[in-house]
């Protein structure tokens, strides 16, 4: 009797309970129903906390995602998916117990695509990653890398589009444009003085007000001014002190208040810092996350040391964020994304963006396409796609340089192909075995780079009476976590510079033609070899169709109508910021390694080499084409607001061509001392026939003509005779317009991120 009792009051008690909870779910606010405000009312302070943090897996997991945020299903708040990352989508392509593949399309680098000049290229390009992001079912992909080039050597240039802001904001924002306009986000990274990976969580950035505003902040300003990215990660370095990550005048000052920044921030992969600080500073995400971050969180807010009101406000911006995310919106992700086309997109792009870096008596195109080729050098066989890291991505093939040139018909010499493929062979089961096999870099990668291999005369003497033409490739790529280095790397290795010497005596002896390809990954030294070979192309690191991209350039098919996005200099000592930028051999001191002082200021690239007259091997914005073109009736005049270039370029050669103009502008003497002339604005033709013209306009606002003044904390574009030059890079200016701006132009901003300590400047 008892029992009864008791068991019908407990039965009836979870009825209660039931009832209650059940009315109380109906009531809650819902995201997407009810206001964002409600929502992050009806949060516990766990709950909001938790909100701020990553998680490492999730109910919906996709191997190798990179990471997820919390959901809260009470609230209607569902888990959102970023993955990995500038040149195409990086998840696991096979899963366990499901016959399915995951590949994805491996895009060219972004110092490729900089080299395009191209904004619907870049938006189309951006579409198709974007599209593969959504039918993988994932609402975040972490790109595009909006660093500066500051240095030939960073393990990153390859993430990056340039050592010009201008072009690296604009080729950021057509990306963004293209990923968003699919429905799914971009994040722009890393956010920002992030140059160097050696020490890169620690290393503190020491940038004077000015390099920062003009350089190093200008491709992310005009990038969210042009896309409105729905991410932002601040980066693992330290900025004048502060790590970005805890840096309120960074990420709330510059760039809510000064640049009306609407999206979320979040930690590039750091483990846990200061996350109250972060928390202040406004950054909303902590990733990956880890409980520590949580507890301290709900720790500091409840000891009244962390304000609600920061928490809520972060909050509420990932909120935001989710709502307009594919999960959100329960996208059914299809997981067949259309490869095919996409390879088509990555190998046109790739194409699109080679650079021609030397063709001496018309060496290429090789349009005979039954020419007997001798292919040298052991990257031929094996060719470098893409870079390593974050940046890798697991594509479904890599067509080599010499599968390429077999698909476009040419004849490659049996003997040397049998020879370098059973090289290739040996040395990929010898790097099973060396120690460090099992590491990262091999895994995440797996496409180690080959050893040159060493060629004697008498075989290259043979191979030149039998072949036509000699094609040589050398390649390089890096990753992140690591620099590259001098020897061996920005410089050819000896056994590189032997074989290119051998190679061009034996088949110019024969009156044949030497033509290097480079299949690298920034800039390398050319000055001491380039008068050897007839012909170089410079390839990049062009994606998983990079032996067919290649083809298609040296057949013709693709006229190149690449230009670089960096200077490549005679020499590395010849960089103003090898002076501060790590070398091997001095890790254990405490300069560029705890800190790196940028003495260069703002003479990075071509605004020092110009302004210094000082030679380089090839300029920024050069790039050789099959034809030639006419520049004539260059015009700048004023139409509502904006300054209007244009300039008519007629094809004057003999194939049809494409052709990238580029703005740059000299300033009049002022206050500042500034660089001799800027890229301001740019532009790329259609394809012209031989004979065609087209009228290519440029627009710039005065704003886009200011120099950032550091005493007065303010863009400041001088009254005066400014001059407008029209180039076909920084060191072939066709012709010069000068026009007068009647009134200075001032605009003010917060004077934050001022160093802490003296930097000397460099000078010259
Ligand atoms: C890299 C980021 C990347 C993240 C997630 C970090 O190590 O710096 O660029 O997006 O990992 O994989």
């Amino acid at each position: 009797m008892i029992m009864t009792i008791i068991k019908k009051s407990f039965t009836l008690s979870i009825a209660v309970i039931v009832c209650i909870s059940g009315l109380e779910a109906k009531n809650l606010p819902q995201l997407g129903v009810n206001s964002i405000d409600e929502v992050v009312a009806a949060m516990t302070l766990e709950e909001k906390a938790q909100m701020l943090v990553g998680i490492r897996s999730a109910t919906r997991d996709i191997p190798d995602a990179a990471g997820y945020t919390y959901d809260i299903p009470r609230l209607g708040i569902p888990t959102t998916i970023s993955a990995d990352g500038p040149v195409g989508l990086r998840i696991k392509p096979v899963r366990d117990n499901d016959p399915n593949t995951y590949f994805c399309t491996e895009f060219p680098c972004s110092s490729l695509l900089a080299s395009t000049w191209d904004i619907q290229l870049i938006s189309k390009v951006g579409e198709a990653m974007g599209q593969e992001v959504k039918d993988y079912g994932i609402d975040v992909l972490l790109g595009p890398g909006l660093n500066i080039q500051r240095n030939p050597l960073n393990g990153r240039n390859f993430e990056y589009f340039s050592e010009d802001p201008i072009l690296t904001g604009k080729m950021g924002a057509a990306m963004v444009n293209g990923m968003q306009s699919i429905g799914i986000g971009a994040c722009i990274k890393h956010f920002a003085g992030n140059n160097q990976e050696t020490n890169r969580s620690n290393n503190d950035a020491r940038i004077s007000q000015r390099a920062l505003r003009e350089l190093y902040l200008k491709g992310f300003e005009i990038c969210i001014k042009e896309s409105n990215p729905w991410t932002l990660m601040a980066s693992y370095n330290r900025l004048n002190g502060d790590f970005t990550q805890e840096n309120r005048d960074l990420l709330t000052s510059v760039l809510r208040e000064d640049w009306g920044y609407k999206g979320i921030v979040e930690t590039d992969w750091t483990d846990q810092r200061n996350t109250p600080r972060q928390v202040k500073a406004g950054n909303d995400l902590m990733m990956p996350g880890c409980k520590g971050q949580v507890d301290e969180i709900i720790e500091h807010v409840k000891k009244g040391k962390l304000a609600q009101a920061d928490v809520d406000l972060c909050v509420k911006r990932i909120l935001e964020y989710i709502i307009k995310t594919p999960s959100f919106k329960k996208y059914k992700a299809s997981n067949k994304p259309d490869l095919k086309a996409h390879a088509i997109v990555s190998r046109e792009s790739a194409g699109e963006g080679m650079v021609l870096l030397k063709n001496e008596g018309n060496a290429l195109p090789l349009n005979q396409q039954d020419l007997k080729v001798a292919l040298f050098g052991a990257n031929s066989y094996k060719s470098i796609s893409g870079g390593m890291g974050a940046a890798n991505v697991n594509k479904p093939y890599i067509i080599d340089i010499v599968q390429g040139l077999e698909n476009a018909g040419y004849a490659i010499e049996p003997v040397m192909k049998d020879i370098y493929e059973k090289y290739r062979a040996y040395q990929e089961v010898k790097i099973t075995q060396e120690p460090n096999a099992n590491g990262w870099t091999f895994i995440s990668y797996r496409r180690p780079i080959l050893p040159e291999m060493e060629v004697d005369k008498a075989f290259i003497e043979s191979r030149a009476q039998e072949t036509d033409v000699a094609i040589l490739s050398f390649g390089r790529t890096s990753r992140e976590g690591t620099d590259r280095k001098v020897d061996g790397d920005f410089n050819l290795t000896e056994t590189e510079r032997i074989l290119l010497k051998q190679v061009c005596k034996e088949f110019h002896a024969r009156n044949k033609k030497v033509i290097v390809v480079l299949n690298v990954c920034s800039a390398v030294e050319t000055s001491s070899w380039k008068d050897l070979p007839d012909a170089i192309l410079l390839a990049w690191l062009p994606g998983m169709e990079n032996g067919n991209a290649v083809a298609d350039v040296i057949s013709g098919k693709v006229n190149p109508s690449g230009k670089l996005p960096m200077t490549y200099p005679i020499d590395y000592a010849d960089v103003p910021s090898s002076r501060n930028f790590p070398m091997e051999g001095i890790s254990k001191s405490r300069k560029d390694v705890d800190y790196t002082n940028y003495e260069e200021d703002i003479w990075v690239g071509y605004r020092y080499f110009t302004t210094a007259s000082k030679d380089v091997s090839y300029p920024f914005g050069y790039g050789l084409s099959y034809t030639v073109f006419k520049y004539s009736n260059a015009k700048v005049k004023q139409s509502k607001g904006m300054w209007q270039a244009t300039v008519k370029v007629t094809n004057t050669g003999k194939v049809s061509g494409k052709e990238v103009v580029q703005l740059y502008v000299a300033a009049p003497a002022g206050d500042l001392r500034k660089p001799s002339c800027e890229l301001r604005a740019f532009g790329k033709t259609r394809l012209l026939s031989p004979g065609e013209s087209q009228v290519v306009t440029m627009t710039f606002s005065s704003f886009d003509l200011s120099s950032f003044h550091e005493d007065i904390s303010s863009w400041v574009a001088d009254k005066g005779n400014y001059k407008a030059l029209f180039a076909a890079s920084v060191s072939d200016i066709r012709i010069r317009v000068p026009f007068f701006l009647s009134k200075a132009n001032v605009i003010k901003t917060s004077n934050a991120l001022a160093p802490k300590t003296t930097i000397n400047k460099l000078d010259f």
